[in-house]
């Protein structure tokens, strides 16, 4: 098999994104069929694009190789857990589950059946956090000392997203967390402090504004910050600071040119994830279907969505509570395990 062919389950936001890449731009994968819950916009989808549609989730299993599943969160863990139980392997979207012990069962499954999961951390597959997390796991940098990162949204997403979304820390700063975790190592602090600028989150229990420290097993700090309507574009940037060197990765401009006029120069921004990430939101598939295809295991695992989840509780918790979370991570057979934490006084 040289192209293996992929089903998509979820056809919003993010399926519309993953079926642009499957639908010609991966070279070792294909669309295989799309199906949502909602059959109109699966047959309509079909129809934009020319492939076929199935209206339920087992039917889409029966026709593709491997499945993505973009559907929405609280779907996850379930379809993961159908498709362990078909023999296939999957990609899906963070998080695998707003609960952990959901999520816990699922990763187990899929190990259990033997199939990969990758999780979508599409940071990880991006070539400018790629380049640098190589230099960085080189030893380029020298002993790190500072983490720094910025994931801003231009604008919140709709109210009918954010309802089913898990909150800012678990929907939001959950990649920032993973990305802590790859590029510094396992995190042993997280003290967070939230904030409603907008009513309309408070009222639904939420925040839209974050600051989250968070101090590493191997003595470093790290800082996050977070909005989900920044105003001026989308952003997702960061700094390493090492002893030897800085790696910094920035936010790029919508355009190569700037625009000039008296005492001022201008460059467009990019407005959201879909206009920063298209390269990694396709390398990410890619890169699953190599996994699958060459039966190698996935940068950003089950177990990586667990960890980076738990930290996000944590961070839940220490916004909630006022107080920082101390956690133990203990490295087990199967992997990372920060299920033991505790709020210092
Ligand atoms: N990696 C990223 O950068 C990124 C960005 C945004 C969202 N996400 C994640 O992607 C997922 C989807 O987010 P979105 O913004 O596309 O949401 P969305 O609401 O725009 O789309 C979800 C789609 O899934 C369908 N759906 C829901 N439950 C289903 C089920 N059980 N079976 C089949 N279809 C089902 C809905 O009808 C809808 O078409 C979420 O889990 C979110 O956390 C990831």
């Amino acid at each position: 098999m040289s192209r293996l062919a992929i089903g998509l389950a979820g056809l919003g936001r993010m399926g519309r994104i993953h079926l642009g890449s499957l639908a010609g731009r991966c070279p070792s994968a294909e669309l295989a069929c799309v199906y949502d819950v909602d059959p109109v916009v699966a047959e309509q989808t079909a129809a934009e694009h020319g492939v076929p549609w199935t209206a339920s989730f087992e039917e889409l299993l029966d026709a593709s190789d491997a499945v993505a599943i973009a559907t929405s969160t609280a779907s996850h863990a379930p379809l993961i857990v159908e498709a362990a139980s078909a023999g296939k392997s999957m990609f899906c979207e963070k998080p695998v589950s707003a609960d952990r012990a959901a999520a816990v069962a699922a990763v187990e499954a899929v190990e259990q059946a033997g199939v990969l999961l990758q999780v979508g951390f599409h940071r990880r597959y991006d070539p400018d956090w790629a380049a640098a997390a190589r230099r960085i796991h080189d030893g380029e940098l020298g002993e790190v000392t500072l983490f720094r990162t910025s994931l801003r949204d231009m604008t919140s997403p709709p109210p009918s997203f954010l309802s089913g979304s898990g909150g800012l820390f678990a929907d939001v700063t959950v990649h920032d967390l993973d990305v802590a975790r790859w590029l510094v190592g396992e995190v042993v602090e997280v003290h967070a402090h939230g904030a409603a600028a907008d009513p309309a989150f408070g009222e639904i229990g939420d925040i839209d504004t974050a600051v989250v420290v968070l101090r590493f097993e191997n003595g470093a700090l790290g800082v996050i910050d977070n909005s989900r309507s920044a105003g001026y574009g989308y952003e997702c940037s960061t700094e390493v600071l090492g002893t030897a060197a800085t790696a910094r990765i920035d936010s790029p401009h919508r355009h190569g040119y700037e625009w000039r006029t008296p005492g001022l120069a201008s460059r467009d921004l990019v407005r959201d994830f879909e206009e920063r990430y298209p390269v990694a939101y396709t390398a990410e598939l890619e890169a699953f279907a190599r996994c699958v295809l060459d039966d190698t295991e996935p940068l950003a695992a089950g177990r990586d969505a667990i960890a980076a989840s738990d930290l996000a509780e944590a961070a839940t918790r220490s916004w909630r509570t006022g107080a920082a979370v101390t956690l133990t991570p203990r490295r087990t057979a199967a992997g990372i395990d920060y299920s033991l934490h505790e709020v210092s006084a």
